[in-house]
């Protein structure tokens, strides 16, 4: 099945590795430009070197931090300026610290949002105006299954992000005749070296052969998930294929979400 997205640009976050990188790298196999974002250069730049030796793929790299409001405006202004127009934004990045609700004070809440829910925002209002123009944009948030199904100490994430939801559901019905899709994506678990951070040993890293079956066995399937199974369905919802889908929130799980919706 061809999904029709040569020649379509792409500016996808969190990108040097882990979920993003394997959504840039599919996209770029796809035949799309992919602008990557991450804050450090060097494994960003690494990154873009191997997508570009795999798939022939024209791609830019851009160290940024999304936390930041002037990241945010000067990620937009560089891909423009590189690609001449953004067609899919993908916003994916880190997550804010763990801990109980009672830990975080007003500083630690600030910072969460800006990172889960007002880069989604800024971002976006920075891709709309040439997506609008174009008749055609696709806006993809990646959060995670805790904010369908809270879990003790992710409340800063379920919070923020249960924001990008609603977000992302009321811009959807605002762009439904402009050519412009949104949708957001609740991974489960999903095997990058943050599966470690935060649920195997505490350390970044791969995950251990025990720790991952460990997981595997709370998981229906039996096994935790690629990252190449969020980025199959974050290619397919970019594609025209798609066209006719808006404003849905997909759990990419092993069945482990519990919820008949
Ligand atoms: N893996 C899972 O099981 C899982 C499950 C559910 C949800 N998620 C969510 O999916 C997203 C991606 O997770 P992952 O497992 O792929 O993580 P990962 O392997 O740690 O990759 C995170 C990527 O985001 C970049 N990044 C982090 N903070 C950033 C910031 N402030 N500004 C710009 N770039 C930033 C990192 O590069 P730099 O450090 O260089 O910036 C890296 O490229 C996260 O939001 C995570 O919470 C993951």
């Amino acid at each position: 099945m061809d999904l029709n997205l040569k020649q379509r640009t792409a500016l996808v976050g969190g990108a040097s590795k882990g979920i993003g990188y394997a959504i840039a790298h599919l996209l770029a196999t796809e035949g799309m430009q992919v602008a990557l974002v991450a804050r450090h250069a060097e494994p960003l730049a690494e990154a873009a070197q191997r997508i570009r030796d795999e798939t022939g793929a024209t791609v830019f790299t851009i160290a940024a931090d999304i936390r930041l409001a002037d990241d945010c405006t000067r990620i937009v202004a560089q891909a423009l300026q590189h690609f001449g127009r953004i067609d899919v934004l993908v916003n994916n990045d880190g997550a804010p610290p763990l801990g109980p609700l009672q830990s975080f004070d007003d500083l630690k809440w600030a910072r969460a949002v800006e990172q889960n829910l007002m880069s989604v925002v800024r971002l976006t209002r920075g891709v709309l105006p040439g997506m609008t123009a174009n008749q055609w944009g696709r806006i993809i948030n990646i959060t995670a299954l805790s904010v369908l199904q809270p879990m003790v100490n992710f409340g800063l994430s379920v919070a923020t992000w249960a924001g990008v939801i609603g977000y992302a559901k009321t811009l959807s019905l605002e762009m439904a005749t402009q050519g412009v899709t949104v949708h957001t994506i609740c991974p489960g678990r999903i095997a990058t070296s943050r599966l470690g951070t935060v649920f195997g040993s505490g350390q970044p890293g791969e995950v251990s052969a025990d720790e991952l079956a460990k997981m595997a066995s709370g998981i229906p399937m039996g096994r935790v998930g690629a990252p190449d199974e969020i980025a199959g369905l974050v290619a397919f919802l970019a594609s025209p294929w798609a066209a006719y889908m808006t404003g849905c929130v997909h759990h990419v799980d092993g069945g482990r979400g519990a919820s008949l919706l």
